[in-house]
């Protein structure tokens, strides 16, 4: 056992020994470390004067540039040592440790006589300095004593480069961020529908044709009449753009996974190589959302075409991982094809599926031929894959389930927690985005390992990734918007350990993190600290229960009435009671002045606010936040997108069967019901409406029935006038269903969700 390695041991049952008394301090670290201890006292940085780092270790070298470079230390040197911990005065000191420990572990100790960096490899020393650039204050570091490693080891973060192109400079920016917070991969989605973005030198049509799109969709996929811009958009990476973005990863210990879908995604795949899809065309590259139904045929003659295109992209990309998509194919085009047919019967394979899972099967093996592995978006579980492959589960936590139990690693991506498109508040001032609600808080409570996952299978998850798809996000302004903060929550959810996270902390630790971005004129978004709300029924009304960030600040409540013009006051009370119809704004005002934007209330009382309802089938966990009292609040649904507390979404051809009890017999004598619809995300709306009332005895009898047709636009509002004033006490609403899907609509053969907003009756 050399030197080094005594002191280092040394060092480490000291550290072990100062952190059982664990304080956390008053750090800003993110993410958390596993421990970090303060004492009193500054480190200069002017005053080190040179890095120690161990002798013939070139990666060390490399770090130590970094540490040179990133904390300004102008006058330090580099000094190979054989003997590295007998550092001069004021010197950092990097000793390499071998064993058992995880490739990213590191370890610090600020102190009066320099820094002392213990870590296993480059990596873990890289996040030492990631640590160290965080406390950096005003050319000093505190005396701090840390222990560090990740919690998983695959912490991901994903952009979508084909529905809007992002250039180089802001690829290196994204990554950069993503080293910050310790991330250790980039999944970079290079194609789809919308644009192929990788050149391939064998196949220059791919971009020559596919990099481009005649025009694109104005607004809200699914309004109408739809708009486009009559402009033609494109951009593509060349090979040695990416061989430069792969290099400069590198040196930020991020390895970039390119992901190449297939066999759906394809329609700019083959409006250049049309020969490769098994439909009668004509493709072209997808000028709105959503998914074309263009798919490439599993012949041989696609599938070496598809293998060059991969032999070229492992060659650029070194990392050991290959993405191919895999997700949302449409199988129709296989269905007509007679192409397909002679495939099935060749291979013996039975069902559309089984075609799916052998073109993922050929591609896995050449992929492992070239001593990769292979990823794929939950589907490509549909019908057996090799043990090697990797599955990112997106459609919530149970394909990452069953691969697991199947013994595939997993990448936990839920669309719940780790969609990063989604809206992050309620406030209408929010940006266009493609549907969702999640929050900062949402991100952050994540656990990549599910709770219903038996312990034996904990080991298959690999960690989770954050997903960032671009239909809406057109600048790198706006993807550092919807990204940040968000990524940052979801890199402590990576890497910290479940005992040191606390979302209260991380708020506060946050604030040093968003000062940092307004210094580096990086764009984020203060989301997070806009006001959220819940409603309670009330015997009075509704009961509005205000939700703040755990920041201290005040809200401040806005009015405007003819007689008294606009009226501004801070609340004393986080909750409201609303029983009778009336408007106004609030916002959150923090301590430090920061405003959140406004969030407008608008109530309307009416017979059935606040009432007690009860469901025969609950609406689906995913999309009920508001709890059942969300139709029947006061407060209508906005029309413009279905997320947030005021829709709920009954899934998979449920009806809504709703009974409300109107807490005395009264007098109705209309209702109107908001519903929502968008074939893109399977929302269709309801075959019919039929209400039932009932007196004291609840002897229900049928009221009427209406159907609610075709009709343009997102949200609608069906109104039903009562053939006859209804005198009743409890009051039962059957929505029922679109049903299934029909097969050339999105969603194919799966039940509709139904999502019902406000229902208000007079
Ligand atoms: C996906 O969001 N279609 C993977």
């Amino acid at each position: 056992m050399n030197f080094a390695r005594i002191l280092s041991l040394l060092f480490i049952t000291v550290l072990g020994y100062i952190c059982g008394a664990h304080s956390q301090g008053q750090h800003s670290v993110i993410p958390q470390p596993v421990s970090i201890r303060s004492a009193p006292g500054n480190l200069k940085i002017s005053d080190i004067s040179e890095i120690i780092i161990p002798a013939k270790q070139t990666e060390f070298r490399f770090v130590a540039q970094q540490f040179i470079d990133e904390l300004g230390l102008t006058k330090c040197k580099i000094k190979e040592s054989k003997k590295p911990a007998q550092g001069k005065h004021r010197s950092i000191v990097i000793i390499p440790l071998q064993g058992d420990r995880k490739t990213d572990y590191y370890s610090i100790n600020v102190s009066k006589s320099g820094i002392l960096i213990t870590a296993v490899d480059d990596a873990g020393a890289f996040y030492a300095l990631q640590t160290l650039l965080q406390l950096k204050e005003s050319g000093q570091i505190p005396f701090y004593v840390i222990e560090d490693y990740a919690r998983f080891q695959y912490r991901g973060m994903h952009l979508d480069v084909s529905r809007h192109f992002f250039p180089v400079t802001f690829i290196k920016t994204y990554i950069d961020l993503l080293a910050r917070y310790k991330f250790n991969y980039f999944h970079w989605h290079l194609t789809d529908d919308q644009g192929w973005r990788i050149e391939i030198r064998k196949f220059p049509d791919l971009t020559e044709i596919g990099s481009r799109r005649k025009e694109t969709l104005v607004g809200a996929y699914g309004s109408s009449p739809e708009q486009y811009d009559h402009t033609e958009y494109g951009g593509y990476y060349t090979q040695d753009e990416i061989r430069e973005v792969v290099e400069y990863a590198q040196s930020k210990h991020v390895e970039i996974i390119p992901e190449i879908e297939m066999p759906g995604h394809s329609a700019a795949l083959l409006a250049s190589y049309p020969q490769f899809g098994c439909g009668d065309g004509p493709y072209q590259v997808a000028t709105t959302w959503g998914v074309t139904n263009n798919v490439i045929c599993p012949t041989d003659t696609s599938l070496w075409f598809m293998k060059e295109i991969l032999s070229e992209v492992c060659d650029l990309f070194p990392g050991k991982y290959v993405h191919i998509g895999g997700d949302e194919v449409n199988k129709d085009d296989w269905k007509k094809s007679t192409e397909c047919t002679k495939i099935m019967r060749r291979q013996n394979l039975k069902t559309y599926e089984d075609v799916q899972s052998y073109f993922i099967r050929q591609i896995d093996a050449y992929l492992s031929s070239k001593g990769k592995i292979l990823i794929g978006w939950d589907e490509i579980l549909e019908g057996g894959l090799s043990q090697n492959a990797v599955v990112m589960s997106w459609r919530g936590l149970d394909g990452g389930i069953q691969a697991a139990k199947q013994k595939h690693k997993v990448i936990f991506t839920p669309g719940s927690h780790c969609y990063f498109d989604h809206y992050q508040s309620l406030s209408p001032m929010e940006p266009l985005a493609i549907g969702g609600y999640t929050t900062l808080e949402k991100v952050y409570s994540f656990d990549p390992i599910p709770s219903n996952l038996p312990s034996e299978y904990h080991r298959f998850v690999l960690g989770a990734q954050g997903n960032v798809w671009t239909e809406y996000i057109s600048t790198p302004e706006q993807v550092l918007y919807m990204s940040f903060p968000r990524a940052i929550a979801l890199s402590e959810v990576n890497w910290s350990q479940p005992a040191n996270k606390d979302y209260v902390q991380f708020v506060r630790r946050l604030n040093q993190h968003i000062s940092w971005f307004d210094a580096q004129h990086l764009n984020y978004s203060g989301s997070y600290y806009d006001l959220d709300y819940k409603t309670l029924p009330s015997p009075e009304g509704v009961l509005l229960k205000l939700i703040k960030a755990p920041l201290t600040g005040k809200i401040l409540l806005e009015t405007s009435s003819p007689e008294e013009g606009l009226h501004q006051q801070y609340l004393s009370s986080d909750s409201l009671l609303l029983g009778s119809s009336q408007e106004f704004k609030v916002w959150y005002q923090l301590q430090d002045n920061r405003l959140s934007r406004s969030l407008p209330i608008r109530y309307t009382h009416h017979k059935l606010s606040g009432k007690k309802i009860q469901f025969v089938q609950d609406p689906s966990s995913k999309y009920s936040s508001g709890g059942p009292i969300a139709v029947i609040n006061g407060i209508d649904a906005p029309s413009n997108k279905f997320s947030g507390p005021e829709w709920l979404g009954f899934d998979a051809g449920r009806n809504m069967d709703a009974t409300i009890d109107l807490a005395k017999t009264d007098t109705l004598h209309e209702l109107s019901i908001q519903f929502f619809q968008e074939e893109s995300s399977w929302i269709y709306l309801p075959q019919s409406v039929e209400i039932f009332t009932a007196g004291e005895d609840k002897n229900f009898i049928s009221l009427t029935k209406s159907l609610v047709g075709i009709r343009p636009g997102r949200g609608i509002i069906h109104k039903i006038i009562f053939p006859s004033p209804a005198v009743c006490r409890y009051l039962r609403i059957l929505v029922n269903n679109y049903g299934q899907i029909e097969s050339d609509k999105p969603g194919a053969g799966h039940g509709a969700w139904l999502f019902t907003g406000e229902i208000s009756a007079h």
